[in-house]
């Protein structure tokens, strides 16, 4: 269960605050790993401060470590705070013009860093004619160009259909059509490497996962977990949704 804070809390006061509440809550599951992903000032204030269940993740990477390149974070630093897993290829760095190329190069490197690496895809729309499929399976293709099958166990990938980023649970993927896109991404990563090593890949679905939704994702949708954004922000219904995870 990842929890993605994006660009909040806006003071270190509440970062604080929100962690502890979100790690002890993770601490008490039994199954479920929690992975918090504060923005990239605050990581430092959790500099290894995660448990047997909850983990650190930092919400972008650079895909060198030594590069001039002005406001980037390199792969190693996060290694050092005790980083453990990297989201990439989120939809709102792509908006930004972070292409298929540059993802495939920080899934690489941060997997070379020891850390896993979350890979986000999604279509923007859906069209009545189903071309989405295509464009996720060249850009899955694309965004893991160069991984070679045996890291492929330090992968997990965040299926995040944009048009269902930042609403409400009334507004996500049904359930059924998550289970669906996890199916394709499946069969699209065993034509590129094999059944075995795609059925071992975990597969979170992200867009408006809240509380009330959460049990539906993992029954009917057959996740193996979510990337959780605004819903992440409240202790009390993420620590609602980290025992549904658990116990479903
Ligand atoms: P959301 O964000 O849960 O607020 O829809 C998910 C994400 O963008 O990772």
């Amino acid at each position: 269960m990842v929890a993605n804070w994006k660009m909040h809390p806006g003071s270190a006061a509440e970062a604080r605050l929100l962690f502890g509440k979100l790690r002890r809550a993770g601490s008490k599951q039994s199954t479920v790993e929690t992975v918090i992903c504060p923005p990239f000032p605050y990581l430092g204030l959790f500099a290894h401060s995660g448990t047997t269940r909850v983990s650190l993740g930092a919400q972008d990477a650079y895909w060198q470590n030594s590069a001039r390149m002005t406001g980037a974070v390199a792969p190693e630093v996060l290694r050092d705070l005790g980083v453990s897993y990297v989201i990439v290829g989120h939809s709102e760095r792509r908006a930004q013009g972070e292409t298929d190329e540059v993802v495939a190069k920080k899934v690489v490197a941060v997997i070379k860093e020891g850390m896993k690496a979350i890979l986000c895809i999604g279509e923007r729309e859906r069209d009545a004619d189903a071309r989405y499929y295509d464009f996720l399976k060249l850009q899955l293709r694309a965004s893991l160009a160069g991984l070679q099958r045996r890291l492929l166990q330090e992968l997990i990938i965040a299926y995040e259909p944009i048009w269902a980023i930042g609403k409400s649970a009334r507004d996500a993927m049904g359930p059924r059509d998550v289970r669906e896109m996890t199916i394709f991404i499946r069969k699209v990563l065993s034509d590129l490497y094999d059944v075995e090593t795609a059925n071992a890949v975990t597969i979170l679905y992200g867009g408006s996962a809240e509380d009330e939704n959460t049990a539906a994702l993992f029954v009917e949708g057959g996740i193996g977990g979510l990337l959780v954004g605004h819903a992440s922000l409240n202790a009390e219904g993420f620590g609602k949704m980290l025992i549904t995870a658990n116990t479903v």
